[in-house]
């Protein structure tokens, strides 16, 4: 029988908590009972100024964009395009044209895979994953590996959880096209050395794909500094709509990239025998966009960038360690992901309870946690498991939320002894 821990963790005190934003979320303190809320890897929650953003939006602003003359498009028009220079300056673009709005992270790399792919790929071209990618950065290269003959290759991970760098020299120098890797784990939490792994894709010519659906709401994105190609990413996990993403490529890829899909504003001119394409980024967002969306994501950059990304990462770097010291006391628990580099997401299994089990009693509790494959199949076949339970923490969050937790597995043990 496991001894339960103590009742009382005592949580470091401020400075480290000093991040006091709650107020500015509503569905934190709302509703009778708060939620304690761990499962930001899924999505984040929304901040009182983007809601009110995209509310006055439809209030008082809504019209098409790039269409009108009157003064209620040209204001839309003018707020859409400042969330697209405000989106590209927040992960250190050259030029806001390199911004593609698209519906999410996983439309970002469906376009790559499905213009740049099916352009460049040929029977035999390698395209370099890793074992630990979400599906929405493996299915639509097996889609265009299909169409075009290309070979995927598979980038193995350690026991910890961190990409196994020579075998990705490796295979990445038997003739690699492109490389497309996670910048964080969204199961492991482990935070990949992009800037090196690019490196290594371009010494031996190939592309570099970066999926940063778990990076730009936690720590300080600068694709500069990445020297990457692409980098993909969704609004929804940093305080953002649903609905809204974004594709930053370099400017001279959009250029020779074909169009995604057909449609309004794409175009420059259509006649029965043929259609021109409008320039970048239009070229990519056929149809009336998420304009709401995009107006919120600006509001959500803006909200980000007065908390200062660099403190944001601080913070949720010692929720992380506090959080993994809590956790290490619950007996029988198991943390699947131990990278030296690791965001602020705990995969775990516990004894004799299964994941969906831990899920169901901690939501008794009102703790949210997400429990599954986390859409990573493949990760968890190489741990050989079907699913974890995962605490995923934002700046919002507590030590005494971690402590709420902590109890709430207490509760579980209680209940499968
Ligand atoms: N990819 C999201 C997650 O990890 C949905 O939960």
């Amino acid at each position: 029988m496991p001894t339960l821990p103590p009742k009382t963790t005592r949580a470091p005190s401020p400075p480290w908590t000093s991040l006091d934003v709650r107020a500015d979320f509503p569905i934190l303190y709302c509703g009778e009972r708060p939620v304690v809320y761990l499962d930001n890897a899924a999505t984040s929650q929304k901040p009182d100024a983007v809601i009110a953003v995209t509310t006055r939006y439809y209030k008082s602003m809504n019209a098409n964009i790039h269409r009108g003359v009157y003064r209620l498009s040209v204001e839309a028009t003018d707020a859409y395009e400042s969330a697209r220079t405000r989106t590209a300056a927040f992960i250190g673009a050259r030029n806001p044209r390199e911004v593609v709005f698209t519906r999410g992270c996983t439309e970002a790399i469906n376009l790559v895979a499905m213009t740049w792919g099916l352009q460049n790929l040929k029977p035999g071209s390698r395209i370099v994953l890793t074992q630990m990618e979400h599906h929405s950065n493996i299915v639509p290269w097996q889609m265009v590996a299909a169409r075009t003959g290309a070979k995927i290759e598979v980038t193995p991970v350690t026991a910890d959880g961190e990409l196994d760098i020579a075998a990705f020299e490796r295979l990445v120098g038997q003739g690699a096209a492109l490389v497309a890797v996670t910048h964080i784990s969204n199961v492991l939490g482990t935070i990949n050395p992009i800037a090196e792994l690019t490196q290594i894709a371009h010494r031996h010519g190939a592309l570099m794909l970066v999926d940063g659906a778990q990076s730009v709401a936690h720590m300080p994105v600068d694709v500069a500094a990445l020297d990457c190609d692409f980098f993909t990413f969704s609004g929804h996990k940093m305080c953002g709509p649903t609905g809204i993403g974004a594709l930053w490529a370099r400017g001279e890829l959009l250029d020779a990239m074909p169009p995604y899909q057909g449609g309004g504003d794409m175009i420059s001119t259509v006649s029965f025998e043929g259609s021109t394409w409008n320039v970048v980024p239009h070229k990519f967002e056929a149809g009336t966009p998420d304009i709401a969306g995009a107006i919120g994501l600006g509001a959500a950059i803006d909200y980000l960038t007065r908390l200062n990304m660099s403190r944001v990462a601080e913070v949720e770097a010692n929720l992380l360690s506090y959080a993994e010291k809590v956790l290490r006391t619950i007996p029988g628990l198991r943390i699947v992901g131990q990278a030296r580099h690791k965001a602020s997401v705990i995969s775990f299994l516990l004894d004799g309870a299964h994941p969906h089990d831990i899920g169901t009693i901690l939501d008794q509790e009102h703790i949210a946690i997400r429990t599954g494959h986390h859409c990573c199949q493949p990760l968890m076949d190489f741990y050989h498991i079907p699913a974890t339970a995962r605490a995923s923490l934002a700046f919002y969050n507590t030590p005494e939320d971690i402590d709420a937790l902590a109890t709430g597995l207490r509760r579980v043990i209680e209940v499968f002894r």
